[in-house]
């Protein structure tokens, strides 16, 4: 019986793909809208019904529910919408696999932080500023609740080849500029680092909050300098923006930076934007 990856077509579920084929592990991918090349089933994680149908019928041995209306501005924008997906699905499904009685992985968000207190341990109380950020914050509450033994991976700003830093190195590459905001501090982490850790969470069997951030807080500024300098690109096309300068349907925390020692000490080991930079190049 497989592992059930849900969210498998997105980014981050597509470098988790990839490390559990690297390792041989058994696993189904579940997509909604857009297929990706290894064995998948179809889930609307706004349809409980179906979607308890399937899960019966699978029998998967563990689930890692990436899935989510993950665009903040979307959530602000479609708020009744996003929350079947980001707060309620994540709650059938921690109760099925509490019931199940098979592991339940959960992945939130840095953003679940008002952005004043940083850097973040597990313990500080959340405060969001977003529609996204409280639907996550709920679905947190709401699945340790259904499953006490769950786990729940906040996860920073993550990048890797595709999604944003792909369309500023195409950009830089053809000597465009790119704007990132010099006041909008995150943990950022490369997508394959944190894929590794949220095996190692599973692995490890814990239950409860961790933090997967990047080794070092840094603006969207900085790692977009990063990502010039790692691709070879003119740092001066990287153009400074203060989140003010730009009209956005939902509020910006200015410093959700984590704190990951908690993961750390279970063998969580991210590279530097550095290094993971020079490494994705270099591969
Ligand atoms: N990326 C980041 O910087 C970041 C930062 C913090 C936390 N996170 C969290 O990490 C997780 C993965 O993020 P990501 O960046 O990989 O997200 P993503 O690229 O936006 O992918 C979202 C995934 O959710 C699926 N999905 C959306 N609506 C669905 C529905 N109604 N039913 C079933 N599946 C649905 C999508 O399927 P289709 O594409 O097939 O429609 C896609 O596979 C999310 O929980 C997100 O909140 C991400």
């Amino acid at each position: 019986m497989p592992i059930l990856l849900t969210g498998a077509s997105g980014f981050l579920g597509r470098h988790l793909a990839q490390l559990l084929q690297e390792r041989g592990l058994p696993f189904i991918g579940a997509y909604h809208q857009h297929a990706p090349p290894f064995p998948v089933i179809q889930l609307d994680f706004t349809d409980r019904a179906a979607m308890l149908h399937q899960l019966g019928e699978l029998h998967p041995t563990a689930i890692i529910h990436l899935a989510a209306a993950s665009s903040p501005n979307w959530c602000e924008l479609h708020p009744s919408e996003s929350r079947l997906i980001n707060t309620e699905a994540p709650v059938h499904l921690a109760a099925y696999c509490r019931e199940a009685g098979i592991p339940f992985l959960f992945t939130s968000t840095d953003l679940v932080f008002d952005g004043q207190q940083a850097p973040y341990e597990e313990a500080w109380a959340p405060s969001p500023i977003c529609t996204y950020g409280r639907q996550k914050y709920e679905a947190e509450q709401g699945v340790l609740l259904a499953y006490p033994e769950a786990v729940i991976a906040r996860l920073p700003l993550l990048y890797g080849w595709g999604g944003f830093l792909q369309n500023w190195v195409e950009q830089m590459k053809q000597g465009k500029p790119v704007t990132a905001f010099i006041d909008e501090y995150r943990s950022p982490a490369f997508a394959g680092d944190v894929a590794t850790g949220l095996l190692l969470l599973l692995e490890k069997y814990v239950s409860g909050i961790f933090h997967l951030g990047g080794r070092e807080p840094l603006s969207r500024f900085e790692l977009g300098q990063a990502i010039a300098r790692a691709f070879g690109c003119d740092e001066r096309l990287v153009l400074p923006a203060h989140q003010a300068d730009v009209a956005m349907p939902a509020p910006r925390p200015v410093d959700v930076s984590l704190s990951s020692e908690k993961a750390y000490a279970l063998g969580y080991t991210p590279r530097s934007a550095e290094t993971a930079l020079k490494d994705l190049v270099d591969s």
